[in-house]
């Protein structure tokens, strides 16, 4: 029997030690051992949960058990739990989490104490929820030298869009909705402002391109700017609006990241990806497209992910060597808007600004409509273009929302 320790009892927390219950049997089978939670650390009291006698408030007792093989790190944020993973990986303890955060942030330091310490830290469930993509990132994948990644990465913005989109349905009751589901950030804010997609493509991006991408660095847009008519004029060029995250090296050696909303094209397979489901395209030189889909959110889809790991860890053989990146300093991100890209602008028209100005201004442009088109505004697509120039062109002109399209390739 292998002994472990879960560190926060939420939403994921809770799930794992019931899917752990649930499945016990064909756990222990690919496991070739059972695993118990000895411990559950929490700061809150849990008198009715049935198994009140596992939990702790003192890390040290976690921390301080030779039987305890595996900390699983469910609480989020960055403190304490950076503080937890160094101490138990210090102690010759495996450790898995979910927290984007904290692998975004601090991966590349982990990464290097769990190899010192020759055991291993595991964050499947930190991009995606339930979906497979570190593992098979560093393993299934690991002969290509991978061109791109595209992803829709939050599940609650992607509800929050597909309600709008196929309801009609104002942006807050989408998001309460979400965070009754149990899809959303404790601070909805890091979902709706980009910042969760953004640390998950950093992970990704980290781990595809070998070195630390801080979440600092990489231009970061949220979809809270978007509305009914965005969605309405999107959908009559033939496109969805989603939230994105890319990332891909450049010719001279950086990585290229962004988070922004997208308009994606109905061919790209990125735009049949609604409600909570997440989808992750790979380009490998060698595999082309591969598309990794499912539950990005949610207890269960999380839990299985955690699970996974808990497994990965207690079936490794040392430290699993593939799933490392380092840490290479702050100077390895491309500046995003030298990127050439084609853009939707909607703005207001008035006296100074007509479309026919509009249309020599850009050297020419595509003219969008929608059937309740407001008087007194324009939506276009520009040329392809580098996205500083559009923002040059765009000076002067009354915006009301430029959103990049997405190359369907
Ligand atoms: N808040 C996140 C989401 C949870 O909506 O995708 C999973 O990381």
């Amino acid at each position: 029997m292998i002994e472990i320790a879960v560190l926060g009892h939420g939403v994921v927390g809770s799930g794992v030690a019931e899917l752990l219950l649930k499945n016990a049997s064909g756990i222990a089978r690919r496991a070739k051992t059972e695993i118990n939670v000895k411990y559950i650390l929490d700061i809150r009291d849990f008198p009715d949960c049935p198994y009140k006698d596992k939990f702790t408030k003192d890390f040290d007792v976690i921390v301080k058990d030779a039987d305890v093989k595996v900390i699983v790190e469910v609480m989020g944020g960055v403190h304490p739990a950076y503080d937890y993973i160094m101490q138990g990986l210090r102690a010759g303890k495996s450790a898995v989490t979910s927290n984007k955060e904290l692998v975004a942030e601090k991966g590349a330091e982990l990464l290097k104490t769990a190899k010192e310490n020759g055991v291993n830290f595991l964050f499947e469930a930190s991009v995606g929820g339930g979906i497979p993509i570190i593992r098979p990132l560093h393993q299934c994948l690991a002969a290509n030298e991978i061109d791109e990644i595209a992803g829709i990465l939050n599940g609650t913005t992607n509800f929050i869009l597909t309600k709008m989109i196929k309801e009609s349905m104002p942006f807050d009751d989408a998001l309460k909705m979400a965070q009754e589901l149990g899809y959303a950030e404790a601070d909805p804010t890091a979902d709706v402002d980009g910042h969760d997609s953004c640390r998950k493509i950093c992970i990704l991006a980290s781990l595809a391109f070998g070195s630390h991408v801080y979440p600092e660095l990489v231009h970061t847009e949220g979809i809270r700017n978007i509305t009914l008519d965005d969605v309405l004029y999107a959908g009559n060029s033939g496109c969805v609006v989603k939230l994105i995250g890319q990332a891909h090296r450049t010719g001279d050696g950086k990585i290229f990241v962004r988070v922004g909303p997208a308009l994606v094209p109905h061919e790209s397979q990125l735009s049949s990806v609604d409600d909570v489901f997440n989808a992750i395209l790979v380009r490998g030189d060698s595999t082309g497209d591969v598309v990794f889909y499912g539950k990005g959110a949610g207890k269960f889809p999380t839990a299985s992910a955690v699970v996974g790991d808990v497994i990965d860890c207690i079936n490794a053989r040392g430290n699993i060597d593939s799933l490392y990146w380092t840490d290479s300093g702050k100077d390895n991100v491309a500046y995003a808007k030298s990127e050439s890209v084609v853009m939707y602008i909607r703005c207001a028209i008035n006296r100074d600004v007509s479309a026919e100005k509009i249309n020599d201004k850009f050297g020419g442009v595509t003219f969008l409509s929608h059937d309740g088109q407001r008087p007194g505004e324009a939506a276009f697509l520009t040329a392809k273009m580098p996205e500083c120039e559009i923002d040059e062109l765009a000076e002067g002109l009354s915006l009301l929302s430029k959103i990049r399209v997405l190359e369907s390739e």
